[in-house]
């Protein structure tokens, strides 16, 4: 199980050293070039960190570095002016240093200290978060020796993104702040702000006031109930979002404002019900997904959105002002006679080019004002401004269509850098969608599509990870989804393609886990956490357990105990499946070769209940679509747990391999969710199964869902938020599949199903 901890260094370009075995310093993302050489220099409580009195952006780039430093390693590192001295950490501007790019850097840690410089900045800033990385992430307070390493850095893109959602859940200006503070730390450089959508307007307007009086606030469905508030929402003045562009500035971070037109209005149509194309005012809306609501093309809208961009324009210094422009269903635009009057009025042929008309009227206005449109790949269909800039998010292909057309482009694909999508399959992962995105997904996208010519390649600007927040109410919701994989992304946009290399990726990965605890970060732990895997019914059949334990990334030393004590060092180290005798307990953890846990202990029981058991993620949707989510049980409920893995298109779950022999009866652990999902097209997809009862049941089949009754179970009338259902089934020999389908109207709640449990015929009941 001993991990190399060697990485081949490559050649620094002027010192002409060959690429030699080097130890990797815990780095991410890794610098372009990195050497390691000489001895080190130990900073301690004394060490200055000095700077030219002169320049202000290098005092910048120190404070930073004393600040991070003292926050999480209690390394109180003071900040002087005057000469480059030996025994300290100097930061110096320098046209001579010999990195190029704006965004580069050298350092060079030698016995005589630590010398960072830089030509620019932002380049300045970056090795001063690699330097704090170096002191990292060694705990507690005192000294730090750092080994003797030569670094040559800069981007591979010049676009390296963070999207945040806070829209379908907002965060508070600090907790926004935390999001800029690890973007800075991951050398991130844009972030990029969906400000408006269906279920929330989040930006004052000074000359539109409604947008936030009426547009940031939604009532939620089963309001009233456990866990649900009265009203959810919330939004940013004008000085909270100067002073995080301003923060995000001082990062050197460039926020992107985004507002979402022509579709996603329905939050900015229940504010002004003029700005929409049926003479109705909706509510804010509750239902994620596709909701129906468009700005209409009238020219007291566009001009209404104009406006809106001056006050935007103002708060946001970007070049960049992204339009949205994705998932607009038209058929709100189809439907209205006013609608199709202007189209026909302005010679335009369908829907699709109404809509590129209308994202070019936003353009122009941009471009006027000395800015650039940037919008998701649907701003391609029906044409699109030449100096758009498209960010592909239904896969590459928007990327590849819109760089052989000569567009600019982002790489933000879905479901390859979406941070919503679930990072593993582990029983106690909470929201998001399926299937995971691992981090090793996220650290192999290639940004560039192989379709691209090396002309075409150019216009790849960068790459982005989407964090939609419909599934992340909160804070702890919201890390969870995005630390490590923001690792993960960092190395994927900044360092060279032919220096990736996920295992050593791996390996300096646990020295960013502390410094994440260090800073009270929510990080997931899935690809470091044991699986415990079993083989059930062999396990029913003979009294004992086959154990297989694994870690997603297959990088730690497991060690179990099968009594129910806590696993350490001193336990067993897991090298093959091994057997139990049922009742167990098994509890694993997962261990760095110097022993510090990798994630937290998990645990699984083997009695015969939990092998008849199947709990929420290890249900299957039946056949047809292969939608998965897991949800909270209430939209906005702030719990990690319990979650419950739906299918909003069918509300029917398989439960594979049920060894039936001896059982008489079912146990089932649901939930009453709503039904808050906007389907637009899709929502004929949805299947309905005959009821025998108004509010439907439970209905049991054999081996599929057109298969043999086995057992009905009567749906509640009142809507309880969790209940037990619990029945007879009728008996059978053997192993099959069971199909359990809910046969409530679909107008009604979905039903989450927590666990299934078969029960043998003494705990069934008569
Ligand atoms: C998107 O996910 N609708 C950009």
């Amino acid at each position: 199980m001993k991990k190399t901890r060697y990485v081949l260094a490559f050649a620094l370009c002027g010192l002409g050293a060959l690429a030699h075995a080097a130890p990797v310093a815990n780095l991410i993302p890794l610098p372009a070039q990195i050497s390691v050489s000489g001895n080190a220099f130990t900073v301690t409580a004394q060490t200055p960190i000095v700077v030219d009195g002169n320049d202000a952006e290098a005092r910048h780039a120190a404070d930073y570095l004393a600040k991070l430093a003292n926050s999480t390693r209690h390394l109180p590192l003071q900040v002087k002016t005057g000469a480059a001295e030996a025994g300290a950490i100097v930061l110096k501007r320098d046209l001579q240093a010999p990195v190029a790019n704006a965004e580069g850097y050298a350092l060079d840690v030698t016995d005589k200290g630590i010398v960072i410089t830089a030509r620019d900045e932002a380049g300045l800033f970056y090795g001063a978060i690699t330097a704090w990385q170096l002191l990292t992430p060694a705990q507690g307070s005192g000294d730090v020796r750092v080994e003797a390493v030569h670094i040559r850095d800069e981007p591979r893109f010049a676009w390296r993104g963070f999207m945040l959602d806070s829209a379908r859940h907002f965060q508070t200006p600090d907790e926004v702040r935390s999001i800029i503070d690890q973007m800075a730390q991951h050398k991130l450089n844009t972030l990029h702000w969906h400000l408006t959508d269906d279920q929330g307007w989040r930006i004052e307007i000074k000359r539109y006031p409604e947008l936030t009086r009426i547009g940031a606030w939604r009532t939620p469905p089963r309001v009233g109930k456990k866990d649900e508030p009265a009203r959810y929402g919330g939004f940013y003045t004008q000085d909270d979002i100067r002073a995080i562009v301003a923060y995000a500035a001082e990062r050197h971070i460039t926020v992107v404002p985004e507002l979402d037109m022509p579709g996603h209005a329905q939050a900015a149509v229940a504010s002004y019900p003029e700005l929409g194309s049926t003479g109705q005012r909706p509510a804010v809306s509750v239902d994620w997904g596709v909701n129906p609501y468009l700005y209409n093309v009238d020219d007291s809208t566009i001009h209404f959105l104009q406006n809106v961009l001056d006050e935007v324009m103002a708060l946001f210094p970007s070049t960049y002002i992204h339009v949205g422009g994705d998932e607009a269903v038209k058929d709100q635009w189809q439907a209205s006679a006013t609608v199709q009057a202007r189209m026909r009025a302005l010679g335009i042929k369908n829907e699709d080019a109404l809509q590129s008309w209308f994202i070019g009227q936003m353009g122009q206005y941009l471009t006027s004002h000395g800015r650039r449109l940037i919008g998701w790949d649907e701003i391609l269909e029906g044409g699109v401004p030449a100096s758009a800039t498209v960010m592909s998010w239904r896969g590459t292909q928007g990327a590849i269509d819109a760089a052989k057309l000569g567009h600019d482009v982002v790489l933000s694909p879905s479901p390859q850098l979406y941070m919503d999508q679930m990072q593993s399959d582990l029983p106690d992962e909470t929201t998001g969608r399926l299937p995971a995105q691992t981090l090793q997904n996220y650290y192999e996208f290639e940004a560039v599509p192989k379709e691209l010519d090396a002309t075409q390649a150019k216009h790849v600007l960068g790459m982005q990870a989407a964090m939609f927040t419909e599934h992340m109410p909160t804070m702890r919701h919201l890390q969870h989804a995005v630390f490590p994989r923001m690792d993960a992304l960092s190395e994927a946009a900044w360092t060279p393609v032919k220096q990736r290399d996920f295992r050593g990726f791996v390996e300096r990965l646990p020295a960013q886990l502390a410094r994440y605890r260090a800073q009270d970060v929510g990080y997931a732990d899935s690809a470091f956490a044991p699986s415990i895997e079993v083989d059930r019914n062999a396990a029913i059949t003979t009294g004992h357990a086959k154990v297989t334990l694994a870690d997603q990334v297959k990088f730690g030393n497991l060690h179990y105990t099968t009594d129910g004590s806590e696993p350490g060092a001193s336990s067993p180290l897991y090298v093959s499946p091994f057997t139990v005798t049922v009742p167990s307990t098994i509890k694993a953890v997962s261990l760095a070769d110097d022993g510090t846990p990798l994630a937290a202990a998990r645990m699984r029981v083997i009695d015969l209940p939990s092998l008849r058991t199947r709990t929420t993620g290890e249900l299957e949707n039946c056949a047809g679509s292969n939608f998965r989510l897991r949800v909270q049980p209430t939209p906005d409920a702030t719990s990690m747990a319990p979650t419950y893995l739906i299918n909003v298109f069918d509300n029917c779950r398989m439960y594979r391999a049920a060894k039936l022999d001896g059982i008489a009866g079912i146990r089932v652990d649901t939930a009453t969710l709503p039904r808050n999902f906007a389907l637009a097209h899709e929502a004929k997809l949805v299947v309905a199964h005959k009821a025998t009862t108004p509010q439907g049941e439970l209905v049991v089949r054999l081996d599929s869902c057109k298969g043999k009754v086995l057992g009905t179970l009567p749906l509640p009338t009142d809507t309880p938020a969790t209940f037990t259902l619990q029945g007879a089934l009728k008996k059978q020999v053997g192993t099959h599949d069971l199909c359990l389908v809910f046969t409530s109207p679909i107008t009604g709640p979905i039903w989450g199903v927590g666990a299934v449990t078969l029960l043998p015929a003494e705990k069934a009941g008569p």
